[in-house]
């Protein structure tokens, strides 16, 4: 650690629990700021983030795509609503294509169906938020019925005998007897990668979909007061202390 009195032009940013358990700096990530450490002592990031893009005081959806989701997410899930598109499904099941992966690009990978469907649910009709939650088992799941085979990238991401938990299992059987199973169903089948890996897609086809299923907030995404807000502002400003 550097002591000379300039040595932290730069506020640090203290990662968040979720990233670092497990990791090796996660019993010493706080040492930099513990009480007992001798000044200088750095600041730590909050509010505006320089590292991160500025985002309005009334973020919209399309704003986090592009300035938070991760750039791979918003490929993909630029491909497979397209893919939706394409094959003629509704307005509100490309919209669920769309929104599929969101919390997998812009907030955690773990149970990303779950916290992306907790992310959409005041904005969006039920049935969107079903076919986002659900999407996360019903992918682990074939069904030779509509073509649905256990996808080749899972046996290369997880190995050839990964099994999933006991509560996917569940969730899936669920949503297999639910009404808005094809909902659901619909995602994995257009949750594809092997696309066109040059095809571009414009976010700006989408936006009339968008302006007609999700009911944006006039406050903006984090300043609505809903039930969520505080999960769209953790994507706002994502390396705050606090
Ligand atoms: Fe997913
Ligand atoms: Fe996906």
């Amino acid at each position: 650690m550097d002591d000379r009195p300039d040595a932290f032009p730069e506020r640090i940013a203290i990662k968040p629990a979720i990233a670092t358990i497990g990791e090796p700096d996660h019993l010493t990530k706080f040492d930099a700021i513990l009480p007992t450490r001798k000044p200088p002592k750095p600041k730590v990031v909050m509010g505006e983030d320089p590292a991160l893009s500025k985002m309005s005081d009334a973020p919209t959806l399309l704003e986090f795509f592009e300035k938070r989701i991760h750039p791979h997410t918003v490929n993909h899930l630029l491909q497979s609503a397209t893919l939706a598109l394409k094959s003629g499904a509704g307005e509100k099941d490309v919209l669920a294509c769309l929104l599929h992966d969101i919390a997998l690009g812009g907030l955690i990978g773990s149970d990303h169906g779950y916290w992306g469907a907790q992310l959409i649910e005041p904005y969006v009709d039920e049935e969107v938020a079903f076919a986002v939650r659900y999407h996360q088992a019903l992918r682990f799941f074939p069904d030779a019925s509509v073509g649905y085979e256990y996808p080749k990238s899972y046996i290369e991401l997880f190995g050839e005998d990964y099994q999933p938990e006991p509560y996917i299992r569940a969730d899936y059987d669920y949503a297999r007897n639910h009404k808005w199973y094809g909902k659901a169903r619909l995602i994995t089948l257009n949750d594809l990668y092997a696309f066109d890996p040059d095809a571009k897609v414009d976010l700006q086809v989408f936006s009339d979909i968008i302006g007609r299923h999700f009911r944006q907030p006039k406050e903006g995404l984090g300043f609505d007061n809903s039930p969520v807000a505080h999960m769209w502002r953790t994507m706002i400003w994502p390396r705050n202390f606090l």
